[in-house]
């Protein structure tokens, strides 16, 4: 996003042009709510984010919600008394965190919906990924594997609206399949705060009910598919039953590389940080941010930046993830 840099710098020049300028990186507060650290690609947006910063000189305050939605709003209320000229939010549940988004709007503070879309709100740019899509790789990888046969459908949290865009692509590809009656979808359920217990919980009553006779698994992301492959292990079944994920983090490489997860989607985080991060200091200087979509909110058409998602298996993986840097050799080949 080193565009994004220049234009910001440019219109902080531009202050100068005749007067002293009014407000320099440095007087630049940026919020920034993240709804959890749990899964490690949260840990990676606040580091990514945090170096955006800290390469600015811009200071950035840091709240996490732990998936607590109370948590979230009175948090977002502290940022923005701290005078603040940006937010961004991903937000633990879309629906409710429509209420920061009011709050921000009476400050005058932009806000930026980071990676999950916040619903029913005067949002000012949403930066995540082609979600729909993700959903489409993950099904789209399953089905070349297990062309017919029992499946399951994890989707995440019904909290979060990313986990209805994956569901929504998931079924683009089954849908058809299960129409010709090659593929039947024997378990269809949401797992509250993208849980690994949970899907673990429900992976085994997928396998007591059908009797181990299961073709493939659709788990949402690979945190859940990690919990998932714990149930297929109970049934000596890890590395037989092909199970999707999400994310790119070191275990589920790892699980890749041992055959027990088929892939995953690789969401680059560095780049939706910087994407995001360069909005923001466009933002503060009063300009505007790079767009390519429009996502409705249910409320308005919300200017969105949408990144590609790449899908990553065992025959690309040292590439895409060791290579670029995102994964470190060690944690990918450790046992
Ligand atoms: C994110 C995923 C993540 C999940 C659970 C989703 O909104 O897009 O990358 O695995 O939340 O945190």
């Amino acid at each position: 996003m080193k565009k994004l840099t220049i234009i910001f710098i440019a219109a902080l020049l531009c202050c100068g042009c005749g007067k002293a300028p009014q407000q320099t990186a440095k007087d630049i507060k940026i919020g920034l709510s993240i709804p959890t650290q749990r899964e490690e690609r949260w840990v990676r947006d606040v580091q990514q984010l945090r170096k955006e910063a800290a390469a600015l000189g811009v200071e950035l305050l840091v709240k996490v919600s732990e998936n607590d939605t109370a948590r979230q709003l009175a948090q977002c209320e502290e940022l923005l008394q701290q005078n603040i000229s940006v937010l961004i939010v991903g937000p633990h549940d879309a629906a409710a965190a429509a209420e920061i988004v009011e709050q921000a709007v009476q400050k005058g503070v932009k806000v930026i919906s980071y990676d999950r879309l916040i619903l029913n709100a005067d949002v000012d740019l949403y930066v995540s990924f082609d979600n729909v899509k993700v959903g489409e790789i993950q099904a789209r990888y399953l089905t070349r594997l297990a062309p017919s046969g029992k499946y399951v459908v994890l989707s995440g949290a019904p909290t979060d609206n990313n986990a209805k865009l994956f569901r929504l692509g998931a079924l683009n590809i089954l849908r058809p399949l299960v129409n010709e009656g090659r593929i039947k979808i024997v378990m269809d359920r949401a797992i509250p705060d993208w849980n690994p217990a949970q899907a673990t919980r429900l992976m085994e009553k997928a396998l007591a009910d059908n009797s181990g006779d299961i073709q493939a698994v659709l788990a949402p992301n690979d945190a859940t598919a990690g919990g998932v492959i714990q149930a297929l292990a109970m049934y000596k079944l890890a590395g037989t039953v092909p199970v999707s994920g999400q994310d790119s983090e070191a275990a589920a490489a790892r699980r890749i590389l041992a055959g027990t997860q088929s892939m995953t989607v690789f969401k680059d985080t560095r780049q939706l940080a910087a994407a995001a991060f360069g909005a923001a200091m466009s933002f503060a200087a009063g300009g505007e941010a790079p767009v390519n979509a429009e996502v409705s909110n249910g409320k308005i058409n919300v200017p969105s930046l949408l990144l590609e998602p790449i899908a990553v298996d065992g025959a690309n993986l040292h590439k895409v993830l060791v290579n670029s840097g995102y994964l470190k050799h060690e944690d990918v080949y450790r046992n």
